[in-house]
């Protein structure tokens, strides 16, 4: 496993994640300990990106319950359609909030978020996790954020 994320000095997005996505195939590889690469993976996030709150929130029974994070404290549980998360998990899709207060529910675990992202990852199926994503600046995640994000799902599936 590599012990050092390297971060491009690239103030590209893209090439960020570019750099960041198979480092973080590696430093998964082989633990097949969920919460273990949920941390590192929320940890890689912040590294990279500095972004104000990411992490994940996990499927329980008929809750999403906070996973592994890295930012300030946060809502510990969230119900089915509600917030940002709970309707990225109803409505199987992922979800961009260029202004959270334009967002009807939308759940402020702090009042200093200000745009989101949230994307669901599958099992057998079925929603099992949500990565949120969050920025203290107005409309700070587009299509690029949502395209590479995608990716790191897709590749959260393949070791879940
Ligand atoms: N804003 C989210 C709640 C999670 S926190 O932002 C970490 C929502 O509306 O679902």
């Amino acid at each position: 496993m590599a012990e050092t994320l390297i971060v491009t000095s690239s103030t590209e997005k893209a090439e960020r994640y570019e750099m960041l996505l198979p480092q973080i195939e590696s430093l998964t590889n082989g633990e097949p300990d969920l919460v273990a690469n949920l941390s590192n993976i929320a940890a890689a996030l912040k590294q990279t990106f500095g972004f104000f709150w990411v992490g994940f929130y996990l499927v329980k029974e008929n809750e999403l319950v906070l996973g592994p994070f890295q930012g300030p404290i946060a809502c510990t549980r969230i119900g089915l359609g509600k917030g940002v998360c709970g309707t990225s998990w109803k409505e199987e899709k992922t979800i961009l909030v260029p202004d959270v207060e334009k967002f009807p529910g939308h759940i402020a675990c702090n009042s200093d978020s200000k745009s989101e992202i949230v994307l669901p990852a599958f099992k057998n199926g079925k929603v099992f996790l949500v990565l949120d994503v969050d920025s203290d600046k107005l409309n700070d995640f587009d299509e690029t954020d949502s395209l590479h994000l995608g990716r790191l799902m897709k590749l959260i599936e393949a070791f879940a």
